[in-house]
């Protein structure tokens, strides 16, 4: 599933750069450019960093 259309980026690849190591939106979009055009999609992201099993929660 699409989770930034921007960027064209799923969910799995956020996951994935949550276990990259991706802490917060910011570097989530800095490994993969999800959330860094119209950052609509920025809750989504949030969303799914809490709930990685690797992820720890941050609002920046
Ligand atoms: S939908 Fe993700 S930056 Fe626009």
């Amino acid at each position: 599933m699409y989770v930034c259309l921007c960027a064209g980026v799923t969910s799995q690849q956020v996951i994935d750069a949550v276990a990259a190591g991706a802490s917060n939106t910011k570097q989530v979009g800095e490994l993969t450019g999800a959330g860094t055009v119209c950052g609509r999609c920025k809750n989504n992201i949030r969303a799914l960093i809490a709930a990685a099993p690797t992820g720890t929660q941050s609002l920046t």
